[in-house]
């Protein structure tokens, strides 16, 4: 894998709505070298601020440009807020594994389940599934999207646009199933052949432990894309390692997508 380390310039970074924004960075290179479930390293301010470069998702890419999601949360994603169209970013990408396809031999049905932010790579993979010969990981793909609030669903047109089935839970009961996003793929999954199914998953920590529950007492396959605190975000610190039936393992380096089935989670 060919990582890249460059002074990328910003096309675009806007508020997409409440804390939601859209960066759009110019890197013929990384652009062409990205896999969906990879994440860049971005130093966000310029002289100042974070010490530490931030991870964020390749959410989508075209031609020289990569797209990213992020939400403001912190001292790291303010700044990031407020870099202009024109300036450079010093980013390092891409890094880590990124969701990968079953083998040519098992017919399957793709499942993404998304929950908040995490809707933000499983585009870029939605796109890959659709665009890919492998039409048996690719023919239907049940798209399971989890939000707060009404307001703050992401990416449900991107995924209707690929031709995607797609369902939505919110945590108020604003828009579609009135709970958790596991509750309604729990719903769901009872109708369903779990033999043939794969679920691709991102999502806060709490969303994923009980994703890898269900698919443990159901005997469903699933990928996982894990988010820890990175400091080196290219395998050095080992301050992002995860337990896992083969040992720890480095999210950044190793992950951040993982087998479900592996994690001692
Ligand atoms: C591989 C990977 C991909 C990511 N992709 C995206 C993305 O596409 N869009 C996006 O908005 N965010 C993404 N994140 C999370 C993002 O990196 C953090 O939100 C960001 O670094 C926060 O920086 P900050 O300085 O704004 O906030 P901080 O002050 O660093 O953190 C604010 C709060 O968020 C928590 N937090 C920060 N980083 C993480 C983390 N990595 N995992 C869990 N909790 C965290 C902190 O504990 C704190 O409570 C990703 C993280 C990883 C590891
Ligand atoms: S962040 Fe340093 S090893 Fe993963």
């Amino acid at each position: 894998m060919r990582i890249r380390q460059n002074r990328a310039e910003i096309l675009t970074n806007a508020k997409i709505c409440g804390k939601y924004h859209k960066l759009i960075i110019k890197d013929a290179k990384i652009s062409r070298n990205s896999r969906p479930g990879q994440f860049l390293m971005l130093k966000v301010g310029d002289s100042q601020g974070p010490l530490l470069r931030r991870p964020l998702s390749i959410h989508r890419v075209d031609k020289e440009k990569i797209e990213m999601l992020y939400e403001r949360i912190g001292p790291g994603t303010e700044i990031l807020a407020q870099r202009k169209a024109g300036e450079f970013l010093d980013v390092i990408g891409p890094l880590g594994n990124g969701f990968t396809l079953p083998p040519e031999s098992r017919e399957s049905e793709a499942v993404l389940l998304a929950g908040g932010m995490g809707v933000a790579p499983l585009v870029f993979w939605a796109q890959r599934l659709v665009a890919g010969k492998r039409k048996s990981a690719g023919d239907r793909i049940q798209v399971f999207i989890g939000a707060r609030t009404k307001e703050q669903i992401l990416c449900e047109k991107e995924f209707k646009k690929l031709g995607c089935d797609v369902k939505i839970a919110t945590d108020d009961g604003s828009a579609g199933f009135f709970g958790r996003v596991t509750g309604l793929l729990e719903a769901a999954l009872q109708t369903m052949d779990c033999q043939r199914i794969i679920v691709y998953a991102c999502g806060p920590q709490p969303m994923l432990r009980e994703l890898v529950r269900i698919c443990r007492k159901k005997l469903i396959s699933s990928q996982v894309s894990l988010e820890e605190h990175m400091a080196c975000g290219i395998g050095a610190c080992l301050g992002c390692v995860v337990n896992t039936i083969d040992g720890y393992k480095r999210v950044c380096k190793e992950g951040p997508v993982f087998e479900a089935k592996k994690l001692i989670y």
